[in-house]
């Protein structure tokens, strides 16, 4: 599976466990930086991996120190469902049920073996579609109701 990965300064090293991990678990991993443990903004980075995830059609991982301020930026890109999630359940359920097409963690907030986890289960699950479908096409139409009015 081909999957889109950026962080922030604060997730740079975070980001360079979880593109061995995931390459050796047989990814392809399209790294969307930041490269060095220098002081970038985190909403360039939700911009460049928000692209490549919506041109190619394929999942992401965003990466801050708490995810909070990477994930506010993700969603506010038409088409991105970018969920932050720092246990497995949430993010079986951000696929399951809300089709979540970035997952969004926090290194300043959980370790490499649980982020680790966290990646491989939203990777591995599929969306329900069913009721959820109705529901993901509301989120949309929310999008176009905000273009409208301003
Ligand atoms: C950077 O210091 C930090 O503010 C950023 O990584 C993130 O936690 C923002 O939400």
């Amino acid at each position: 599976m081909e999957v889109a990965i950026g962080s922030d300064h604060a997730g740079v090293q975070l980001k360079r466990e979880l593109t061995t991990c995931l390459t050796m678990d047989g990814h392809t991993v399209l790294d969307c930086g930041t490269y060095s443990e220098d002081s970038v903004d985190y909403p360039d980075i939700a911009d460049k991996v928000a692209g490549e995830v919506l041109s190619k059609r394929i999942l992401g991982i965003l990466i801050c120190g708490t995810g909070v301020g990477i994930s506010i930026a993700a969603n506010k890109i038409k088409g991105i469902r970018a969920a932050l999630c720092h246990e497995a359940y949430t993010a079986r359920m951000a696929r399951e049920h809300n089709d979540a097409n970035i997952v969004v963690l926090g290194a300043r907030v959980i370790g490499t073996g649980l982020a680790e986890e966290i990646v491989r289960t939203f990777m591995q699950t599929e969306f329900s579609a069913g009721r959820h479908q109705r529901r993901v096409e509301k989120i949309a139409a929310l999008e176009n109701k905000m273009e409208r009015r301003f």
